[in-house]
């Protein structure tokens, strides 16, 4: 297999749809071995089988559970080899007013954007500390850089996000891994469906006319941070419309 990434093994989550999928495809096209994750089965095969020329798994998992989780890196590391990269794409966005007090998604949002990542991790930072060499990126947001209204609790999880990645990064200096957040504005993806607060979605949930990305945009930032020279991190990318600057 040639391409930039090729015999690298990357588990990316989120891959059942929206910017895990195209970071899967993306992958695959530069010759990573891909273990697919997210709860969707039938729609992380479907992607799975988009996927040319590579070796592939797709492992139904959910990130909240942290034994689903070591279940899929031990799946990955069995069937692909020892995980080299780690692509967290799962996330969920709701706005919301906190006046509204949608706590079941307060609570849903830290689950899957805080919890979810620290999971990931856990499950393949000692191997990487093992072998010395790694690469781990979470998709954080440009709400990681800078709070949105309508946003709070979506936009305080990514500045976990950042904060985590900050204090992972510094740690790790000299040990072989980098760590990198991409921070993406809008993409034309299912997300902004999530979201139920009707107050918030007319207040600040209303698109902008501005021609937003499309998920392959934030998968080209993704293979850009993997396919740099050894002593090179790309720590931030902030990949935006170019008419919706922060
Ligand atoms: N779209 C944007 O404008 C935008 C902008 C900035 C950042 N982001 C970030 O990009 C990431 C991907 O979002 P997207 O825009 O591609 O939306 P999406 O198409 O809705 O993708 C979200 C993915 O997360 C997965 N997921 C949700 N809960 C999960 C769980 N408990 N366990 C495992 N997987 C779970 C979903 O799969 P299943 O439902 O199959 O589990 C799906 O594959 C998110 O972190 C989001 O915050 C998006």
């Amino acid at each position: 297999m040639s391409g930039r990434l090729a015999e690298r093994i990357a588990v990316v989550t989120g891959a059942s749809s929206g910017i895990g999928a195209a970071v899967c495809r993306a992958l695959a096209r530069e010759g990573a071995r891909v273990a697919l994750a997210a709860r969707r089965e039938e729609a992380l095969r479907s992607v799975e089988e988009g996927l040319e020329g590579t070796k592939s798994v797709a492992v139904p998992t959910d990130v909240t559970d942290r034994e689903q989780v070591e279940r899929l890196v031990r799946r990955a590391e069995d069937e692909l080899g020892p995980v080299d990269a780690l692509v967290n794409c799962a996330g969920v966005m709701y706005y919301t007013l906190m006046r509204n007090l949608r706590t079941e998604e307060w609570e849903r949002t830290v689950e899957v954007n805080c919890k979810g990542v620290l999971n990931c991790v856990g499950a393949v930072l000692g191997g990487m500390v093992e072998r010395g060499r790694g690469h781990i990126v979470t998709i954080s947001s440009d709400a990681g850089r800078k709070v949105f209204p309508g946003l709070a609790v979506y936009s305080a999880s990514k500045f976990f996000v950042e904060g985590l990645s900050q204090g992972l990064r510094l740690e790790t200096a000299g040990t072989g891994i980098k760590v990198t957040t991409v921070q993406p504005g809008n993409v034309d993806t299912g997300l902004l469906g999530m979201s139920s607060d009707r107050e918030a979605l007319e207040r600040y949930g209303k698109p902008s006319g501005a021609r937003v990305l499309d998920p392959e945009d934030v998968a080209a930032s993704v293979v850009h941070a993997l396919t740099q020279p050894e002593h090179v991190a790309v720590n931030e990318i902030l990949v935006e419309p170019r008419d919706e600057p922060v």
